[in-house]
């Protein structure tokens, strides 16, 4: 009986303490990304990081067989972790963050993933020198969770160009946003020949954003695959 007793005990303290822990990995993050938020409202654009229905949402877009991938605007790894538990290898996965903080707080909670601080207008560049690239000088997709939404349309055209010149033919940009429509306008899709997907909607989302991904138009594919 007192085994019994004990067995019970030693079962719920070790609930407990995986719940506690599961607790601080969502918190921790949390507040760090509202301190972060609190210095730099603009360029952090978001209160809170994205939860993990989002986060879950975004990797299910990636292409099937993928391998590389180039992240974004990591804030505090919400996507990271997502892409990280969806099987990509560390050395596989470079994440691009601006904010010093962050960046520090990413490459301590991810070692073996390629963490950059840097802007994701310079992806190509930091790419090459991370080695993340494959032999043609491609990554399968880049999942942003930078605020494209809130950005002058000139610096959407120039994440967008940098994301597209490490993407080959199939390759897919994903990108979240709390609109209900895409945050790239339409004549921006047209003079960089992309086309663009609605993939869902994270209800649970606090507040609740909507997943899109954008590829390439099939001319422009065709073009990419012969060079
Ligand atoms: C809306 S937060 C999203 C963070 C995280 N991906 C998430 O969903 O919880 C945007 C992040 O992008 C970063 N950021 C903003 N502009 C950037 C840029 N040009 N290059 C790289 N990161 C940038 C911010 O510092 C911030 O961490």
């Amino acid at each position: 009986m007192d085994s019994l007793l004990d067995t019970t005990r030693e079962m719920s303290r070790s609930h407990l303490q995986s719940r506690t822990a599961d607790l601080a990995a969502d918190v921790h993050p949390a507040l760090t990304f509202f301190r972060e938020w609190l210095r730099n409202p603009f360029a952090t654009a978001a209160v809170s990081p994205s939860g993990r229905q989002l986060a879950s949402l975004m990797v299910e877009q990636l292409p099937p067989q993928t391998q590389r991938v180039i992240e974004f605007g990591g804030g505090t790894g919400a996507f990271t972790r997502a892409l990280l538990e969806r099987g990509i290898a560390p050395r596989n996965l470079l994440v691009i963050e601006l904010n010093e903080a962050l960046h520090q707080f990413l490459s301590e909670r991810f070692p073996g993933v390629h963490v950059e601080r840097g802007d994701a207008r310079d992806a190509q560049t930091i790419a090459r020198r991370c080695g993340v690239l494959d032999q043609k000088g491609w990554v399968d997709a880049v999942v942003s969770g930078l605020g494209l939404l809130y950005m002058p349309r000139s610096v959407q055209r120039e994440i967008l160009r940098a994301a597209f010149a490490v993407l080959g033919p199939q390759g897919r940009f994903v990108q979240f946003t709390y609109g209900p429509i895409g945050p790239v306008p339409r004549a921006l899709l047209r003079e960089l020949d992309l086309k663009v997907r609605r993939a869902g909607t994270a209800w649970r989302n606090v507040p609740p954003a909507n997943v899109f991904v954008y590829q390439r138009r099939m001319s422009k594919a065709v073009r990419a695959q012969r060079v």
